[in-house]
């Protein structure tokens, strides 16, 4: 296929939180195909605090993303269609999620970090959400590195974003008693009301350490953090005894021009804490349960997925800035 395509590239590196004049969105011919590689055209696009982490110094060497240079297209995972293949195992017509389909138009891929999805199981957008990154995170850090057990009482950070609301669902789906933490009212009755969490605290309010001390009582078996930064340093302090921590993010900190201190470690000391991070990348062994546990509890209405779409490439930089700044509730998604 001959013609021209559109991307978003990386203009320059962010100070603090990006703004639309890092990014610019490019023209480039569409690139032939080399035998093994296939041509996908993109419908949606997932968006992730992920690609903050690539726009920055955290990326060279420091972290476990590899940064992405001044040109670059941004990093993202997008679903779409094979539109052309000279690959033996993917045809046209065949729908995917690309891993690192990047913010683009097309992509060209081999076929590696590539999954096949079957549109009459769930509509697209799940795809990129709750049967998706979001959602595959949020049930290996609960089951296979948080070792979550019914009797637990959970508490999670970024409570109704993409990776929370799904953690939430898991654990109350698993017996689990649930705190969330978000922030804003609005945020914080979506979790109770409507995801039946049996706490939710808005860390932007004044009362934030009081409310939480309420809601935690000390007694969190199990802490999966996406924040970091102050809400972590909070919940240091409503651990239980040999309670778990699972360091799943820490976006309060993606935008930092300076290093954190950090909390104190008296907190893990004193309660014998375990603080363990993960990349859900290392649990694939899990895709198969997780696929089967979710979809099953999405059909019987115990998981609610939610997603905050908006239209057009040329949307992506904004929406991106707005997640950043938590106005997306739910996983959010370009459509293109
Ligand atoms: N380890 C892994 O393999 C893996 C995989 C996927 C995602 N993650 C991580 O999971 C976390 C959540 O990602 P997501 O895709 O689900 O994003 P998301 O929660 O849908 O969106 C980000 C949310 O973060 C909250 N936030 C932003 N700044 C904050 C701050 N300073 N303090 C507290 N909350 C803040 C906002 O919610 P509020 O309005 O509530 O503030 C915002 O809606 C991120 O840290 C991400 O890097 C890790």
């Amino acid at each position: 296929m001959s013609g021209k395509t559109r991307r978003i590239v990386l203009k320059s590196l962010p100070k603090g939180l990006p703004t639309p004049d890092n990014f610019e969105i490019v023209e480039a011919d569409i690139p032939v195909l080399r035998d093994g590689e296939f041509l996908v055209r993109n419908a949606y696009i997932g968006l992730a605090p992920s690609s903050r982490i690539r726009m920055s110094e955290l990326g060279s060497g420091k972290s476990y993303a590899e940064p992405t240079p001044i040109g670059g297209v941004i990093y993202g995972q997008t679903l779409g269609t094979v539109v052309e293949t000279r690959h033996p195992g993917y045809a046209v017509g065949d729908t995917v999620v690309l891993t690192a389909g990047g913010w683009q138009e097309v992509t060209i891929s081999d076929g590696s970090l590539t999954t096949r999805v079957d549109l009459s199981v769930a509509p697209p957008t799940h795809w990129l959400g709750a049967l998706g990154v979001s959602g595959l995170s949020a049930y290996v850090g609960l089951i296979d590195v948080g070792h979550i057990q019914p009797t637990d009482c959970v508490a999670v950070s970024a409570a109704s974003g993409a990776v929370g609301a799904m953690v939430g669902q898991i654990a109350k789906a698993m017996g689990c008693r649930v705190v969330g933490i978000a922030g804003g009212a609005e945020k914080c009755a979506y979790i109770k009301d409507e995801l039946g969490f049996d706490e939710a605290v808005d860390y932007r309010a004044a009362d934030f350490e009081s409310a939480l001390a309420n809601a935690c009582a000390g007694e969190i078996d199990l802490f999966f953090d996406n924040v970091g930064g102050a809400v972590r340093t909070a919940m240091l302090g409503q651990m239980n005894t040999f309670g778990r921590i699972v360091v799943c993010g820490m976006i309060a900190e993606y935008n930092s021009l300076s290093s954190a201190t950090g909390p104190s470690w008296l907190p893990i000391l004193s309660k014998r804490l375990t603080v363990r991070g993960f990349l859900m990348r290392d649990h694939m062994h899990m895709y198969d349960a997780f696929m089967r546990d979710v979809s099953n509890w999405m059909h019987a209405g115990a998981i609610k997925p939610r997603e905050d779409i908006v239209d057009g490439l040329e949307s992506t930089p904004e929406a991106f800035i707005g997640m950043l700044r938590g106005k997306n509730f739910g996983k959010t998604i370009v459509r293109l």
